[in-house]
């Protein structure tokens, strides 16, 4: 099998126009290897194309964009003028060696209109950018052929229906940005198929379900992002192995059950943001694992239980969110470690007892939110002394003398 593998990235490197020169002494293997690949991904890419079929493609793609175009579009993307190549067209570029479109971006143009199945016809397309625009319908099922992708970015549309199964099938995808579109219905399975895949972004859609499990098939996965869905279910405990993982957002859904201590494995993690959801439960002390954490928020959850003291270890810690769940017992005098703090957020829990002392050692903090809980003594005399805080709020605590301060 690895051996095919790595024939196959040959095969693909040298592609189906250099591929008659090679093809007396390629042959048997080629056969080989082209079979496995199309068990593997149904990769039709060996159909004879040609840079004239990009053309094209594009050109059905332009007579789809029904608004939007300016006065660009319609005389730069026009196979009039004889001399011109579609690789000079704005938005286009192609490889020099084969002379066929590899990326396509015209991401902020204001187009409207939808994407037709002939741009399944650029085979060659490795990048496809078409970030803030007005697409919408579905995709279609031809691009599913476009197998050599690596980089796809929809961010800002309005594209709908399911996120298609076929996503799936590309092995070499790296980037995939879905966000801010009117995609509904289930995570695909399919997508743990994704093996190369390191940022991956749904969020701002309308998509329901669990994560699934197979999630933890994406080794290479540094990015992953889905908040503002409708995403229930606990977090699958695979998703605790991707070790590469650095930023995990799951704000703005329906997730519930206990935030797993398995989440203190994920030690390049630098963002957590799990706010306005369901989970219950208690901080697992193995968060304090995550040494690189620049950024943990677990606000608007329904957690109990007290604040680990382990919280102190995460020296790299800018901002800390905890507001509106019912945590309970003293703020611990750790905190005061995390000198790299610049917002502290407690508000509306149930905490009790005196601030530490040891928060006078927080010189970098601007923001302290403290509102809503049981707190009672008097503001420490070193916060008076913290020269960044520009915003301080105590109220609404038991017998707290503020000294003026609201
Ligand atoms: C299209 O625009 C590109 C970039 O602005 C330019 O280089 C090219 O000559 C234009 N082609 C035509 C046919 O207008
Ligand atoms: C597409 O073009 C925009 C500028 O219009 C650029 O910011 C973006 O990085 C490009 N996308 C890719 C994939 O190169
Ligand atoms: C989105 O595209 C429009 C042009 O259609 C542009 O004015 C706007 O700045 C773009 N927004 C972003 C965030 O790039
Ligand atoms: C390109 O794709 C369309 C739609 O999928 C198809 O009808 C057409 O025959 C293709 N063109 C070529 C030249 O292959
Ligand atoms: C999507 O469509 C809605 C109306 O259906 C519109 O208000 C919104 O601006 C559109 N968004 C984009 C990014 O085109
Ligand atoms: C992709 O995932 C689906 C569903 O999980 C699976 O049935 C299929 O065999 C996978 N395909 C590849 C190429 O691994
Ligand atoms: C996903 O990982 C499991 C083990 O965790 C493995 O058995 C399975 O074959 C993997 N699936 C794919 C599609 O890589
Ligand atoms: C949390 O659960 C409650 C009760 O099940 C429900 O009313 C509420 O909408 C849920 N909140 C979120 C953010 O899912
Ligand atoms: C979370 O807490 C809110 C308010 O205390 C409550 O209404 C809701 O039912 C709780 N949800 C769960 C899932 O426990
Ligand atoms: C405090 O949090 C609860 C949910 O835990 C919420 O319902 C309530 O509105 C919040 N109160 C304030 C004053 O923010
Ligand atoms: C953290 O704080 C505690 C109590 O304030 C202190 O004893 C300990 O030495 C600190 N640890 C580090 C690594 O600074
Ligand atoms: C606050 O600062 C003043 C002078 O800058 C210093 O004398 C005092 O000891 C400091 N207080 C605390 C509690 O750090």
């Amino acid at each position: 099998m690895i051996i095919y593998r790595r024939l196959g990235l040959l095969i693909d490197h040298i592609g189906p126009v250099d591929m008659k020169k090679h093809y007396f002494y390629l042959f048997p293997l080629a056969v080989l290897v082209l079979l496995h690949h199309l068990m593997m991904t149904g990769c039709t890419a060996m159909k004879r194309l040609s840079l004239g079929t990009d053309q094209s493609a594009l050109l059905a793609l332009k007579a789809h964009i029904t608004s939007g175009q300016q006065e660009f579009l319609p005389k730069n993307w026009s196979s009039a003028a004889a001399a011109s190549s579609v690789c000079d067209w704005i938005g286009v570029q192609c490889s020099s060696r084969h002379q066929r479109v590899t990326a396509l971006n015209i991401s902020n143009m204001g187009l409207t209109g939808t994407i037709p199945p002939d741009l399944g016809n650029l085979s060659f397309l490795v990048s496809l950018d078409l970030r803030n625009n007005s697409f919408h319908g579905n995709l279609p099922e031809e691009l599913s052929r476009l197998c050599r992708l690596r980089f796809v970015r929809l961010t800002t549309n309005n594209f709908t229906g399911e996120i298609p199964m076929w996503f799936g099938h590309f092995p070499e995808l790296q980037f995939l940005f879905l966000d801010g579109n009117g995609f509904s219905g289930f995570i695909p399975s399919s997508i743990s198929n994704l093996s190369r895949v390191e940022k991956l972004d749904l969020s701002d859609n309308f998509l329901e379900g669990n994560i699934p499990e197979k999630i933890g098939n994406l080794s290479a996965l540094k990015l992953l992002t889905f908040y503002r869905n409708y995403l229930a279910g606990q977090i699958p405990l695979s998703l605790c192995k991707i070790s590469q993982l650095q930023s995990l957002d799951l704000s703005s859904n329906r997730f519930s059950g206990h935030i797993p201590k398995e989440i203190g494995n994920l030690e390049k993690l630098t963002y957590l943001s799990l706010v306005t959801n369901n989970f219950t439960g208690v901080i697992p002390r193995e968060i304090g694992k995550l040494h690189g954490l620049k950024v943990l928020v677990l606000g608007r959850n329904n957690l109990t239980g007290t604040i680990p003291r382990e919280i102190g270890n995460l020296q790299n810690l800018q901002g800390l969110n905890l507001e509106w769940n019912q945590i309970t017992g003293s703020i611990p005098k750790e905190i005061g470690n995390l000198t790299m703090l610049t917002g502290l957020y407690f508000a509306n829990n149930s905490l009790a007892g005196t601030i530490p002392p040891e928060m006078g050692n927080l010189y970098q903090l601007e923001n302290l939110q403290l509102p809503y809980n049981g707190l009672i003594g008097s503001i420490p005399h070193g916060i008076f002394n913290l020269s960044a805080l520009r915003r301080i709020a105590l109220s609404s605590n038991l017998h707290y003398k503020n000294f003026g301060l609201q």
